[in-house]
């Protein structure tokens, strides 16, 4: 229950770059909420690990312990608000504050994408709300439309850029060229990156994103472990700029599918052309496109990560519950995904290939490769030579539509050709029909 004045009482659990915003905001927006509302959201209590730690903002007296108890075990809170990331205690602490009666927010993709379904049984069977909006695309509310405005509605593509340190960082490397470490610093100093940057750039903060969305948009049971997951970083400046001379972007794609009752889960780079609504998605933007049996096409659009983009996807989570309080009707959005759908072997996809590789430049090369292409049902749709380097001839294809086994069976009979150099680049092509 809201106590006496209607006011809902937070507690927030880490003062790192997302804790600290939703602190400060708590405080700051006191009125702006009494207004809008009709009632307050209190910030009465913060745990850190190092509560002697220097914050960004004036706490302005509100306790800061470093023990969980007297934050979780505290009567008066209502909301408990997890942004401390990582799987433990994280995952305790929620469970503890689910089994006092209070609800949860979290940002913490880490241990949605693992523990999610046993997170939400327990919510469920307290009636209390977990809310989990800034976990995926940070502030673009895609995970309240998919929990309630498109409900109603069979999705059959979600696919996003949901990872915002990729797409800054390809972003500048499309631009400027720049360094790939220079740019993952800069991200890292922006507070983008993840504590250990490598789950951005290798895919798997976006491959969590995706299991996430894949839960909630075919109401199945999906973890990172169904997840096929490849990152950026083998995709060269070179990569980049081939892809743009054909009229391509590369993005690192959560794509998340449904066909007849089989779910398609993946993360990787991907070359979308210029014309995709995806492709001009820049910097730490994060956008999804979902489609509908009845809807068509839907994209939302917004910063993806950072302190205040992040804080206000959690405050909105906050004031959702606050509501829910105060009506009485917690818990109605709880789903508890105890559906199994099969997700597809990445082997069984079926997209299009662009592939750049180092030939010897003599007659009848090609015709060995679209040999060795053609025994695997992969056909060509482009063939460009770029560069002769040292008596050999780059060549970059984009393929039609092929499955990957047989793209992957092609490219190892490709490997062993003696004509073959290098196979240098293999990306996958979408948003082409
Ligand atoms: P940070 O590492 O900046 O912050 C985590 C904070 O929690 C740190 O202050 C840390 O303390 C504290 N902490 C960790 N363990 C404990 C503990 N046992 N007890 C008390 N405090 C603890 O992470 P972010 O703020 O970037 O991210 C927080 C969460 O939000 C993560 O789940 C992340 O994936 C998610 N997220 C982040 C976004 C972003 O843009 N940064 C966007 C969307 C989601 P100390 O530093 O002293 O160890
Ligand atoms: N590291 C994540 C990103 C934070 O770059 O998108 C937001 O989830």
């Amino acid at each position: 229950m809201a106590n006496e004045r209607g006011n809902v009482n937070v507690a927030v659990l880490g003062m790192g770059t997302v804790g600290q915003g939703v602190a400060s905001l708590l405080l700051r927006q006191k009125d702006f909420w009494r207004e809008r509302l009709g009632y307050e959201l209190t910030l009465r209590r913060i745990l850190e690990k190092y509560p002697d730690k220097t914050l960004d903002f004036d706490r302005e007296g509100v306790p800061i312990s470093a023990d969980w108890r007297d934050v979780v075990d505290d009567p008066e809170v209502q909301i408990v608000v997890e942004t401390m990331g990582g799987i433990e205690p994280a995952k305790t602490f929620i469970l503890e504050a689910l089994r006092r009666g209070k609800h949860v927010v979290t940002a913490n993709k880490d241990l949605l994408a693992l523990h999610g379904r046993e997170l939400f049984a327990a919510a469920s069977e307290r009636g209390a709300d977990l809310y989990f909006e800034a976990s995926v695309a940070g502030a673009v509310p895609v995970l309240c439309a998919l929990r309630q405005n498109l409900i109603a509605e069979p999705l059959t593509d979600v696919i996003g850029i949901v990872n915002g340190t990729t797409n800054y960082i390809l972003t500048r490397m499309a631009a400027e060229g720049g360094e790939f470490g220079e740019i993952l610093a800069d991200a890292q100093k922006l507070g983008y990156a993840e504590f250990n940057p490598a789950s951005d750039v290798e895919g798997i903060d976006a491959g969590r994103k995706a299991a996430i969305l894949s839960m909630l948009s075919f109401n199945s049971q999906v973890t990172l472990d169904d997840v096929y997951v490849e990152g950026i970083t083998g995709i060269t400046r070179e990569d980049i700029a081939f892809a743009d001379q054909m009229g391509f972007a590369v993005k690192l794609l959560a794509v998340c599918r449904e066909r007849e009752g089989k779910i398609e889960a993946r993360v990787h780079p991907a070359l979308l052309p210029k014309g995709h609504p995806l492709a001009g998605v820049g910097d730490t933007f994060n956008a999804v496109l979902i489609k509908g049996e009845s809807l068509g096409e839907v994209m939302l659009y917004g910063r993806g990560a950072g302190r205040f983009p992040t804080a206000s996807a959690i405050l909105g989570d906050v004031s959702e519950i606050a509501r829910n309080i105060r009506f009485g009707c917690c818990g109605r959005l709880n789903q508890v995904f105890d559906r199994l759908k099969p997700v597809m072997p990445i082997d069984e996809i079926k997209t299009r290939f662009f592939l750049r590789l180092l030939l010897a430049d003599r007659p009848g090369v090609l015709a060995q490769i679209t040999k060795t292409l053609g025994k695997h049902e992969v056909s060509l749709d482009t063939v460009r030579q770029t560069d002769l380097k040292d008596g050999d001839a780059e060549l970059v294809f984009i393929t039609h539509i092929a499955r990957e086994g047989d793209m992957r069976q092609a490219l190892k009979e490709m490997g062993e050709l003696e004509v073959t150099k290098e196979i240098i680049t293999v990306l996958r092509v979408e948003g082409v029909a």
